[in-house]
């Protein structure tokens, strides 16, 4: 009876939601009943942040196994997608959703969920309004400062720096523009580009700036939202035939890639900054909520580590999970 029920699950587990891409699970039994379900919409799964994000928080879940069970599924950053996967989430009556909203799109979704007695965790981009449980993610305005600040610096307070910009319209983005500005706008000397919404992905920046490239705008530094727009912009250059005389300084967001790092020590990439993934924190709270425990905070803030040539070697033996 018992061995009938844990196949059970695992066929179901196997079987998946049914919408599109397969769950990750384990579906957990604990005398005979099946565990509450801590269920994760990912807004994808496909860039080195979130692979890192996405096994951070399966490792942090699996040492709870005895107390949850614990579901993934992303949707391809797209809004409408995830919307469905919180819906098919619902059907199985999850004890605590953790969400990485693709956009505030999802908001519908995440306030349905809520207004059904749902804990509602958002972690990293948000949604409007207010709810939610708690929000946990990295402090992208305090990103955006000391970026802007190192460039300041670095430039001796005078100079182009062309911003590569993330998803125009969520939080992480506005943030770390906004920051940034406070830092640029100290420094009279700074002029600023804003370049196109290159999604947070490599090839988009690339082929950005390849066309930025072409225009033979002067420009002293690249700031881009993330490591993965950096690595693309750095490409475009080091291909061009049109490169600046001087070598641009290029800085990045997210410090989660041994790439990046030995980018850094290589003097290809000039700075990251690290942004915390949320995961294991999140995990922490639903463990803490199962618990009939509610969070005593509604927003909890990461903290960055800048990253240069000077503690490059550190980083990597402080942080050994990075992506390949
Ligand atoms: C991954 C990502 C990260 C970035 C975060 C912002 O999808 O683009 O690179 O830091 O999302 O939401």
């Amino acid at each position: 009876m018992k061995i009938n029920y844990a196949l059970a699950l695992v066929a179901l587990a196997l079987v998946g939601c049914g919408s599109g891409q397969k769950p990750e699970s384990s579906p957990g039994v604990a005398n005979n009943r099946p565990l509450p379900l801590v269920a994760f919409s990912q807004a994808n799964s496909a860039d080195p942040w979130r692979q890192v994000f996405d096994a951070d928080t399966k490792t942090a879940a699996e040492k709870h196994a005895d107390a949850m069970s614990y579901e993934m599924q992303a949707a391809e950053d797209d809004p409408n997608k995830q919307i469905n996967v919180i819906e098919t989430f619902m059907l199985k009556n999850p004890k605590v959703l953790l969400v990485s909203p693709a956009t505030e799109a999802v908001q519908s979704a995440t306030d349905k969920a809520f207004d059904k007695g749902i804990p509602v965790i958002l972690l990293d981009r948000e949604v409007q309004g207010d709810k939610w449980t708690a929000y946990i993610g990295g402090d992208n305005r305090e990103i955006g400062r000391q970026a802007g600040q190192f460039i300041v610096e670095k430039l001796g307070g005078t100079g182009t720096v062309l911003m590569v910009q993330g998803i125009s319209d969520i939080k992480p983005t506005i943030d770390r523009r906004e920051g940034a500005m406070e830092s640029f706008q100290n420094a009279p000397g700074i002029k600023v580009i804003f370049g196109d919404d290159c999604k947070y992905q490599r090839q988009a920046a690339q082929s950005y700036m390849e066309s930025f490239l072409q225009s033979r705008k002067a420009f002293d530094a690249v700031y881009a939202h993330n490591d993965e727009m950096a690595i693309g912009a750095l490409m475009a250059y080091q291909a061009s035939a049109n490169k600046p005389a001087k070598r641009p300084l290029f800085v990045g967001v997210d410090g989660c890639q041994q790439e990046v790092i030995q980018m850094i020590k290589d003097g290809l990439l000039d700075a990251t900054f690290k942004y915390p993934g949320p995961g294991p924190k999140a995990i922490e709270l639903a463990a803490e909520i199962l618990k009939g425990k509610q969070p005593t905070e509604k927003r909890i803030i990461l903290p960055t580590i800048k990253v240069t040539k000077d503690n490059a070697d550190q980083y990597m033996i402080d942080n050994p999970n990075l992506a390949n």
